[in-house]
This record gives C-alpha cells, structure tokens and sequence, in this order.
C-alpha cells in the first residue's frame, strides 16, 4: 500500500520534472539553451533546491490547451554562497514558458516567501509571455507580479537573467528589478518586436539588433551586465549577491580580503595626467584603492562617461560612484545621470556605503542634452545624492566645476567625508572658459588674444582652481596626499559604521522621472 503511494509520487516527480516532454528539451538544448531545472542546478548550492508548485496545472477551460506539471515555471528556494533565496526560472518546454493564471500565481508565491523571509528573489527569463490561450487571467498575473516588484523594489534584491525570449508587457517586471543580466544571442528583451516593427515603421531589424543583450547593455541602459553565455551568467549573479545584504534591515557581510588596509600607492598621482586637459582611466585608480583590486563593474557599457560599480574596501561593500576622463572627458549627461541615480538609490536602500570620485568638466552642453532633458535627467543625481542616508565619502581627484561639483556627492548634498588630492580644480567655471567671460574686454584689446587667454588661464587656475580655497572653507575636509587614498577612505568608512542619519516622515519623495 504505502509502496504503491510512493511509486506514484515518483512517477510524478518524473512527468514533472520533464516539463514539455524530451523532444521539447531537446529543442531547448539545440537552441543553446538550457532547461528551466538545469539553470536552477547551476545557480544554487547543490542539494539546496526545494521546488514549490512542482504539480500545479493550468486550469483554463480551453480543451485544446494541453497540461503540464509546473505549468510555464519552476519555482522554489535554496541557497547561494550558504545565503537563503527564492528563485523562478521560466520553462519555455512548457507552452513556451508562458504566464498563464497558474504560472503567475506560482511566481507571486515565491516572491510572498521572499519578502516574508527578507530575502533575495532571482528570476530567469525565457518566456513567450502572456499565455495567449488564457486571455486576461494571463494579464492578471502580470499584473500581480508588477505590483509585488514594486512592494519589494527597496526591501529585498530583485535580480533578473535574461536568457530567452521577453516580450511585450512582460518586459516590465524585469524593467523594475534592481539588476538585469542577459546573456548573449540568447537573451531577447523588446515591446514590440521585430514583425510588428515592420509592419508600422517599414524597418527591417533582427531580434538581436532590436533587444539583444548588446543592444540593451550599449544603447537602452536595461541591461546591467551581459553573460557570453549561462554559466557566465550565473557566476556574475553569485558575485553581484556578494556585495549585497538579503534585505534592506541588514548590512552586508564583511568580507576577509587579505588586503591592508593601510596599503599606500606612491605611484597613485601618477596615473593622472599632469596635462588637465588629456584623458586618463579612472578605473585604475579604482583599481588601486579597492580590496585587491576588484571592481565589479554595473553598466560598464552604458553612459561610459561614469563609472558605478561594487567593491570592498577594507572588507566592507562599497558602492563606487567616478566621473570617467576617458569619456566625454567625464562630463555629466542625461545617460550617466540616470545610471548613478539609480546606482545610488540601490546602494542607499540597502546600507551600501557610498564613495565618490570626481573629475568632471562639467554638464555636457548642447540641444541634444538641452531638449532631451538633461535638466529633468540631471536632478536625479542630486535627489539621489541628497536623499542618500548612508556613509558618503567624496574625493575630489581633478576637475570639479560648476553643478557638476555639487552634484558629484559634495557636503551641501551632506557626504559625511569630504577629501581632495592637491590636484583638485574646485571652480564655477573651467579656467579658459571663466577667463573669456571675466576678463572679455582685456582679451579684445589684447595684441596677442591666445597668449593673453593663456596666461589669465593659468593665473586662474593657481588662484581659484585648486582644493585650498574650499578646504579654507571646510567644504573639503582634508587635502590629502593621493598615495594615501585608500587608508584614508577606509579610516572615514570605519568612523561612519555606525552612521545614523533621520530625515522627515514622507509618503515617498517625488523624484523628477
Ligand atoms: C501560448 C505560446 C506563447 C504564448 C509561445 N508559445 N508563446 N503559447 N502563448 N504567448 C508556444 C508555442 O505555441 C510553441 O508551442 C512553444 O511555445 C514554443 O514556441 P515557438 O514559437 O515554437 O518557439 P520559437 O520559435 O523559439 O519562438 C519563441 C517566440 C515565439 C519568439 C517567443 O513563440 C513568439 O513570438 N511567441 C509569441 C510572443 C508574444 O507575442 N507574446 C505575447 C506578448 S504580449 P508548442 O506546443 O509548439 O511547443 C504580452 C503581454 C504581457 O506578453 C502584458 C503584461 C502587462
């Protein structure tokens, strides 16, 4: 009796766990991709997986839709790294991954358990979207799904993998996640796609070119980090989760890095030019000042004009916000306004401290930026820097003019810790663009406008492009040496742990989307 009860249970399990049968996995295979379950194996520890709903079936009316155990997704909690987590990862053997009233109620579950556990949630994507046959209870889920993203987007992390066909509406609840991850010639993120682009527009365009992950990591900004295939995929979320605390009540886990602390780099002034106006890396004085070396990298191929990005320095996950010279010689513009926004809200709603290094000309001018809504775009920074509670510490490396110096993490925006190298260029305007203003009618008299515009550039700049002025001021807290970067930025983390800042009660600010 109790034998035949458990051969029925495993006779179950089995039909379950082939989702849309062998044929369908095997197309999935020579797709390049893998099944829903074999996606789950890779992501979590091995062992930990406990699938929820793993006998649960559409229950629409229509005869000719046929069922499967699961329904379009697999869902369930295990662990990463040791750390508890929620997972749903889409079987497109199953009607293509569709959401139907089952599969969306399976997801919503998951996501209840995750921030009811306060933990984070991941979801895998490779889905034909709404699940034709089922109509509006298909909209129903999503709908359930975009509201619980929002409940949790500040609470828990929300990470997406892309590893399949998005489409239509369903692209939203990825679009409100903290980080997208797709994987290359796999994942496929669009409103509309590429027939009906066609159809209205008369434009022909590949899936791949319209909402690859090329395109979303390089143009749309959507994708955080692109994958050169699944295994990638997984290993980049395992790390990006190591940054992070599984809720917005936690901190993040102190890492052991091996690294001192007090390590200075006497070459460190080296890496910046003495010449202002030539490009440098900023990333590798990031490089130098954080544990090991190790950045890892959010957007790194989107608004490359600034870089955001985890790190560790002194054990303790930063959030890493820099202007980037080699770009648009670090100049601010809407794209790079919208990534460290957003870069800093995250990093604000889960007790990321937050450290910020300037060389910024300025705002990039023109009618594009002007009529694009570089004035809208642009208060984002400061709403996000202002409305940052955590430990904020700015260092001022070069270039820091006008609004851009305000907006990159200055005190007025209330960082904590205000540093600068010696190299600083704290100003309202450049020097060549401030002495044509200032000085307009001695120039036009001058015999020799070039020379004369020269000279009064470089008295400027030794007058008032410097950190002195504003350290007199206490706007800058200590003029430091650069080699002495790191151990000072740690020095002002550690004296900020315990950082508690209150602002007034509000229903939520109103930040100028
Ligand atoms: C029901 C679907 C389906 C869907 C795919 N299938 N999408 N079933 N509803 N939305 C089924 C197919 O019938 C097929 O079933 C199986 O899944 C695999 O699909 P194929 O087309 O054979 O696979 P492939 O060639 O890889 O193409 C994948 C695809 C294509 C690009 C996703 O299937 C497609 O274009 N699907 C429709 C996409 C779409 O328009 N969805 C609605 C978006 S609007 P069998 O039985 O043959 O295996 C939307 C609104 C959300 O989602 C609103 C939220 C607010």
């Amino acid at each position: 009796m109790h034998e035949e009860k458990i051969k029925r249970l495993a006779t179950m399990k089995k039909s379950a766990e082939s989702g849309g049968g062998n044929e369908r996995i095997e197309a999935q295979h020579s797709k390049g991709k893998l099944t829903a379950r074999e996606r789950i194996a890779l992501l979590l520890d091995e062992g930990t997986f406990v699938e929820l709903d793993k006998y649960v079936t559409h229950r629409s009316d229509d005869p000719t839709l046929p069922k499967f155990y699961g329904d379009g997704a697999v869902t369930g909690f295990g662990t990463i790294a040791g750390r508890q987590v929620f997972v749903f990862s889409y079987d497109f053997t199953v009607l293509g991954g569709s959401l139907g009233e089952m599969t969306g109620k399976k997801i919503a579950k998951a996501m209840d358990h995750a921030m009811k556990v306060g933990c984070p949630i991941i979801g895998i994507i490779d889905s034909g979207g709404a699940r034709i046959q089922e109509g509006v209870m298909s909209l129903d889920g999503y709908g359930d799904i975009f509201f619980r993203n929002t409940v949790a987007s500040g609470v828990i992390p929300q990470i997406t993998a892309s590893i399949g066909p998005c489409a239509g509406g369903a692209v939203y609840s990825p679009a409100m996640t903290d980080f997208v991850i797709m994987v290359e010639n796999i994942g496929q993120m669009f409103v509309t796609g590429p027939e009906v682009v066609k159809e209205v527009l008369s434009q022909e365009v590949s899936f791949e070119e319209l909402g690859g992950a090329r395109a979303h990591a390089t143009k749309s900004g959507v994708a955080h980090f692109i994958a050169k295939n699944e295994y990638e995929c997984f290993d980049k979320i395992k790390k990006l989760l190591s940054f992070l605390p599984q809720n917005n009540t936690e901190e993040p886990a102190m890492v052991e890095t091996n690294d001192d602390p007090n390590r200075i780099d006497a070459d460190l002034i080296n890496k910046l030019p003495e010449n202002p106006y030539q490009q440098y890396d900023m990333k590798e004085i990031i490089k130098s000042i954080v544990d090991n070396g190790d950045f890892f990298e959010v957007h790194e191929l989107w608004a490359e004009n600034i870089l955001v990005g985890f790190a560790r320095m002194g054990g303790r996950s930063v959030g890493i916000v820099a202007n980037q010279p080699q770009y648009l010689a670090g100049a601010l513009d809407i794209n790079s306004s919208n990534k460290a926004a957003r870069f800093i809200r995250f990093c604000d709603a889960f007790n990321i401290p937050i450290v910020t290094l300037v060389d910024t000309p300025g705002y990039l001018p023109g009618t594009d930026q002007e009529h694009n809504g570089i004035i809208r775009n642009g208060s984002k920074l400061l709403f996000a820097y202002c409305e940052a509670t955590v430990p904020k510490v700015t260092c001022i490396i070069g270039k820091a003019y006008g609004g851009a110096y305000i907006a990159m993490g200055s005190k007025n925006l209330r960082a904590d810790i205000n540093y600068a190298w010696p190299s600083a260029e704290i100003a309202v305007l450049g020097p060549e663009a401030a002495v044509t203003i200032i000085h307009r009618r001695e120039l036009k008299n001058a015999p020799n406008a070039a020379e004369t515009k020269k000279k009064l550039a470089k008295e400027y700049r030794d007058k008032f492009a410097n950190p002195y002025i504003a350290a007199e001021k206490g706007i800058i807290d200590v003029v430091i040496d650069p080699m002495e970067t790191r151990p000072m930025i740690i020095q002002a983390l550690n004296a900020l742990a315990n950082k508690k800042e209150a602002r007034p009660w509000k229903k939520h600010g109103n930040i100028n989307l």
